[in-house]
C-alpha cells in the first residue's frame, strides 16, 4: 500500500510505501538532537507502525551527514523529567519491544542515544563518515536504553567498556567490530540500500520473520527490562547532579567542563 509523506512534528517525517515505513529525523539545525517532542512523535510512529498490518519492516534514518546527536542537552538541563511516564522512556520501550524488523542507517554522528538506540534495531548500515560516541559518563549521567547491558553481550566487556568509560568517539570499523553495525556501505548509497534490505525484510513471510525476532530476543528480555529500569532510576538521579549541569552547560556554551570544585 503506498501512503504519503507526513509529519507528526517537523522534525519527525513518517511515510509508509510498498510495506515499508520510513521514518527520519530532521532537525538538521541542532544535528537531529532529540527533544520531548521528537520522542513523543517517534514512540507514536513505531507503536502505529507495529499495529498497521500493511506495515512489514521499519527503516529509521537521519540526514545523509547526520543520523543523531542524542539527546537534546538545552531539554535535559531545563526538562529534566526522566520518570517512566516522559515520552523519552515510552520511545526506548517500544523500539526494545518492537515485534517488526527496524533497518536503521548512520551516515555521520550518532551519538547518546543516538547510539544505543542502535542496540534495538535488526540491521544497521553506517558509511565510512559514521561517527559514534557513548558519552554517558562525561555527561555525569550513566547509559541508558539497556546499552549497559546489551552492549557487553554484543563486543563483550572489554571493548564495551572502552566505548562505555571513556566515551570518546568511534568510526564505523570499530562499531562494526563491535557488533553494532551490521555493514558499512559507501557514502551516497546508505539510502538506496538501506532501503532495498527493509523492502527485501517486507517481501518475506511476516509470521515467520517476526517470530524468528521474537525467539532471538526473548532469552534477554526480562533482563532488559530490568537493566532499562534500573538505568532510567541512576539516570533521573545523575541527570540532577551538579556535576551533570556543569558538564551539559559546558557542552552548550562551548568549552571545556570544569569538575575540580566536585568531591
Ligand atoms: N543537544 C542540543 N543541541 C545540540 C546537540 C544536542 N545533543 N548536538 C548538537 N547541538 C547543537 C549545537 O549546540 C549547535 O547549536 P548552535 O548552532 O545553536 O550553537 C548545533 O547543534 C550544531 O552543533 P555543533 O556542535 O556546532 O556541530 P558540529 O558539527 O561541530 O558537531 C556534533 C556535531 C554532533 C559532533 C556535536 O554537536 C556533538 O558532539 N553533539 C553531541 C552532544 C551530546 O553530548 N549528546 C549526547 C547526549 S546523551
Amino acid at each position: 500500500m503506498n501512503g504519503g509523506m507526513n509529519s507528526a512534528t517537523s522534525n519527525i517525517l513518517v511515510e509508509t510505501r510498498d510495506r515499508v515505513c520510513r521514518i527520519e529525523l530532521a532537525r538538521p539545525e541542532k544535528k537531529n538532537a532529540l527533544t520531548l517532542a521528537m520522542y513523543a512523535a517517534l514512540g507514536d510512529a513505531l507503536a502505529a507502525a507495529e499495529a498497521d498490518a500493511q506495515v512489514r519492516a521499519v527503516l529509521l534514518h537521519g540526514r545523509p551527514d547526520c543520523f543523531c546527536s542524542g539527546n537534546d542537552v538545552k531539554d535535559f538541563l531545563e526538562r529534566p523529567m526522566h520518570g517512566d511516564d516522559s515520552p523519552a522512556w515510552r520511545f526506548l520501550r517500544t523500539i526494545a519491544g518492537a515485534k517488526k524488523p527496524i533497518v536503521a542507517l548512520v551516515g555521520g554522528p550518532a551519538i547518546g542515544i543516538g547510539t544505543t538506540l542502535l542496540l534495538h534495531c535488526d540491521l544497521v548500515y553506517a558509511t565510512p563518515a559514521a561517527r559514534f560516541q557513548l558519552p554517558f559518563v562525561q555527561l555525569a549521567l550513566v547509559p541508558e536504553a539497556g546499552s549497559s547491558l546489551l552492549l557487553p553481550l554484543l563486543a563483550g566487556y572489554q571493548r564495551a567498556a572502552e566505548l562505555l568509560l571513556l566515551g570518546r568517539p568511534f568510526d564505523a570499523d570499530k562499531a562494526l567490530a563491535a557488533g553494532i553495525v551490521t555493514e558499512i556501505i559507501p557514502e551516497g548509497e546508505l539510502l538506496e540500500y538501506g532501503r532495498d534490505a527493509a523492502l527485501g525484510l517486507a517481501a518475506l513471510p511476516p509470521a515467520s520473520l517476526r517470530l524468528t525476532k521474537e525467539l532471538m530476543k526473548r532469552p534477554q528480555r526480562d533482563a532488559v527490562a530490568a537493566q532499562m529500569t534500573e538505568e532510567l532510576r541512576l539516570f533521573g538521579e545523575r541527570l540532577r547532579s551538579p556535576e551533570a549541569r556543569e558538564a551539559m552547560n559546558a557542552f552548550l556554551e562551548k568549552r571545556k567542563p570544569d569538575f575540580s570544585r566536585f568531591d
